[in-house]
């Protein structure tokens, strides 16, 4: 057991910090440039979750001035019409990142949409250029998730040097993205990465013995305390929606945070933990681009 109470990893509040930062960058760059950084969200259909997503990115933006540029395709618009928005977007010299928010209702190619982004306006690092880039560690857009967890870790001072990061979930937006960053030899990495998945034998046996536990597959309160080494560092993915029998919408994690917080030596709630961070991150890749683009 651990002795000391774990610390809460506040990601809010993380992410409030960096927001503030970027919010001083953006104006020195508005006023040395003549414009602000853009960033394009792109919503097709009516996916409730993605909406919400949506209107936190949106809100981000205006808080700290970079402008937003809203697109809205119905369910059942035609896959050609996706690919001339996103052409436009990607000849539009005001947009800097674009953000294509998925799901995509059934019959859109989703890997060949996102394929139709232009790698330089990639800001969710999702294209296979850009996801290569992160693999072979050369400068890119690293997916937010990711990156917000690294961040996170960082701003906590936990070392993942030499340290045994296990994360459970191998999808293409968070667990392979983030184990290509921990594993390389830059200033957020050098770790030693397991991935494990729905298929992993002795999944508890391989938890246990992480220094830093990564729940990330989206099974909620999956991770319970027997799954977690006294003393590990756990980081929650996990954002799945309950519905409380008084009709309250609840946000939950992958990881039973009550039975596993008195044994660990820090960890994420849910919700404040990863979530801001992944927007922060959006809001910095944005940032990014256009420095990149406007040769700052
Ligand atoms: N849907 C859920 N998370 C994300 C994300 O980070 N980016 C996009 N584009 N869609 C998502």
């Amino acid at each position: 057991m651990s002795l000391t109470p774990a610390t809460i990893m506040d990601g809010r509040k993380v992410s409030s910090e960096r927001l503030l930062e970027l919010g001083y960058e953006v104006a020195l760059l508005t006023s040395q440039f003549g414009r602000a950084p853009g960033l394009a969200v792109v919503l097709v259909g009516d996916h409730g979750p993605s909406e919400a997503y949506v209107g936190m990115k949106k809100k981000a933006c205006e808080s700290i001035g970079i402008a937003s540029f809203d697109y809205r395709l119905r369910a059942d618009q035609d896959e050609a019409d996706l690919v001339s928005c996103l052409d436009a977007l990607n000849a539009d010299p005001r947009v800097d990142g674009i953000l294509l928010q998925l799901p995509l209702p059934n019959g859109f190619d989703e890997d060949k949409m996102v394929q139709r982004i232009s790698p330089d306006k990639d800001v969710d690092g999702f294209h296979p250029m850009n996801v290569g880039k992160l693999l072979l560690g050369l400068e890119t857009f690293v997916s937010c998730t990711p990156y917000g967890v690294c961040v996170l870790l960082e701003a906590y001072n936990i070392p993942v040097e030499g340290k045994h990061v296990v994360i459970v979930g191998r999808s293409n937006i968070v667990g392979k993205p983030l184990a290509a960053l921990l594993l390389q030899k830059q200033k957020i990495g050098n770790a030693t990465v397991t991935v494990c998945h729905s298929k992993s034998e002795n999944l508890a046996d391989i938890t246990q013995s992480a220094d830093i536990l990564i729940a990330a597959m989206g099974v909620p309160r999956f991770i319970k305390a027997d799954m977690v080494k006294p003393g590990a560092v756990v980081i929650d993915v996990g954002t799945s929606r309950e519905v409380l029998p008084d009709g309250r919408k609840i946000l939950i994690g992958d990881v039973d945070y009550d039975a596993v917080a008195p044994i660990a030596s820090a960890i994420t709630p849910v919700p404040g933990g990863v979530g801001p961070m992944t927007i922060a991150m959006l809001m910095s890749n944005t940032v990014t681009s256009f420095k990149r683009r406007m040769g700052a």
